[in-house]
């Protein structure tokens, strides 16, 4: 199984894994040993869809050389492009058995078992989906390790003007808190330390409570911080619209809520946001930063960027930069608008030529890069609480992550993979940070 995208795809490939597990299929780490081969997808923009036709040209071969020696291989195209490109999928790639869509992956085993090919499952009914999927195994849940994705929220309504998620994700659906809550302690008693609640709009939770009546992510995130082996609490894609004073207030209410807020923007500009359909303000967003460095002074925030989105000026660029220096952002991620088809923005006549995407692409990273630089230079000296979730680089070092989700690595000493530990920040390289333990103290 391969997953390409976002988070979301991690999660629906552990999943599909466990699925698989339950109906006695094993892992392999060796794709011409593989009797199912799956690719998880992902839409977002043109070069993830282009990627997965040339992957399936290269698993193509791999399907007609296990042919060769009388294997039978079925070839799955699971994720956000099966459920936009079904059929042409099959047209385009013969090889393909089985075409699953985010929301059908749990007939997965009974499609398999009957030995499907040419079968399409693109339904969209994400509720259907997690009331079909069975708790999975504790020794499947071992294998998340320390940190874990669990889907609270999903689907979008949003429907800005140049994304495909609505299509791909179906409409939104939050998760009933008890289904939740089950999740998380099954997670939890196998060794996971920390979890991310995830969802295309995670803060537009509106999971139905163990009494009726509707709970936003603040209070569930209150619920889950009950859990004493759980350490830590992330969540991730948050909508500014959505962006709740009871969720802005639990960054200060509840200690292992993380002082990190992924907000994405898009853009500085509101004459783009308009068009975008995004439905707030450059002025909104700030208002938000604001209230939420109120509770919090140090927390971490990140962000989306589209640039070259169609008929943006260069002064719409320019109130994008300014907005980044208003911000400061501790990390983000940015990307050159890519048209999608089926998408009310891709219809426009005023695209922007790719050179000068590309020029504002570049002076933007410079900028971010820089206040990401900045960010984890300011952490020199201090001490974080880092959980390590992985063996370090080298040998008698450990991995792990600060509260603002830096890659910190530091000489393990007494420290343990699934342990909170204080650590000194002693240097700051590109992409991490490194320490050493200040003491024998165990934190959590
Ligand atoms: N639900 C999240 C984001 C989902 S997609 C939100 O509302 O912010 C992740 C990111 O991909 C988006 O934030 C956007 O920056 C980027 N993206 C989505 N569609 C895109 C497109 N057509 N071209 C370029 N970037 C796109
Ligand atoms: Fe896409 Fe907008 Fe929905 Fe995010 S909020 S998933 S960008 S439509
Ligand atoms: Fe991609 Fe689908 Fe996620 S389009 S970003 S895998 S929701």
């Amino acid at each position: 199984m391969k997953s390409y995208g976002c988070q979301m795809n991690v999660y629906d490939s552990a999943r599909m894994g466990d699925l698989l597990r339950l109906s006695g299929d094993v892992e392999t780490q060796d794709q011409t040993e593989a009797d199912i081969l799956i690719l998880n997808t992902c839409h977002i923009r043109e070069r993830a869809t282009e990627k997965l036709f040339s992957e399936l040209g290269r698993v193509r071969d791999i399907k007609a050389a296990r042919a060769a020696r009388g294997r039978d291989t079925q070839l799955v195209v699971a994720g956000c492009v099966a459920q936009a490109e079904g059929p042409e999928i099959i047209a385009r790639q013969s090889a393909v058995d089985l075409v699953v869509g985010p929301q059908a992956y749990h007939q997965l085993p009974s499609l398999l078992s009957k030995g499907a090919s040419g079968v399409i499952a693109i339904d969209l009914a994400a509720q259907a989906k997690f009331e079909a999927l069975p708790l999975p195994r504790r020794d499947d849940v071992a294998r998340r390790g320390v940190s874990a994705f669990v889907t609270v929220q999903e689907g979008c309504d949003k429907f800005c003007s140049f994304c495909v998620v609505p299509y791909t994700r179906g409409v939104e659906i939050s998760r009933p808190v008890a289904d939740v809550t089950a999740e998380v302690e099954n997670l939890v008693s196998a060794g996971v330390k920390e979890v991310t609640l995830i969802g295309q709009n995670v803060n537009a939770y509106r999971g139905e409570g163990p009494n009726g009546g509707r709970w936003s992510l603040g209070r569930l995130i209150a619920r889950l911080s009950e859990m004493p082996q759980l350490h830590r609490l992330r969540y991730t894609t948050s909508h500014p619209r959505d962006m709740d004073d009871e969720l802005i207030e639990a960054h200060c209410d509840e200690p292992k809520l993380m002082p990190y807020l992924h907000l994405p923007v898009q853009s500085g500009s509101d004459r783009v946001l308009a068009a975008m359909n995004r439905r707030h303000t450059a002025r909104d967003y700030l208002r938000i930063i604001e209230k939420v460095r109120q509770v919090r002074p140090d927390i971490a925030i990140s962000s989306d960027f589209i640039v070259g989105f169609p008929g943006e000026t260069s002064a719409d660029f320019k109130a994008t930069l300014t907005l980044v220096r208003e911000v400061g952002f501790a990390a983000a991620f940015s990307f050159k608008y890519s048209a999608r088809p089926g998408t009310p923005s891709a219809e426009r006549a005023d695209q922007i030529a790719d050179d000068v995407k590309t020029e504002r692409l570049a002076k933007l990273q410079e900028l971010l890069e820089d206040q990401r630089q900045a960010f984890n230079r300011a952490c020199l000296g201090r001490t974080l609480e880092v959980l390590f979730d992985k063996p370090g680089r080298y040998q008698d070092q450990l991995a792990g992550r600060s509260p603002y989700l830096q890659a910190v690595h530091v000489p393990s000493g007494d420290a343990r993979i699934g342990e909170v530990r204080c650590v000194r920040i002693e240097a700051v390289g590109s992409n991490s940070l490194s320490g050493r333990l200040v003491d024998a103290s165990v934190m959590a």
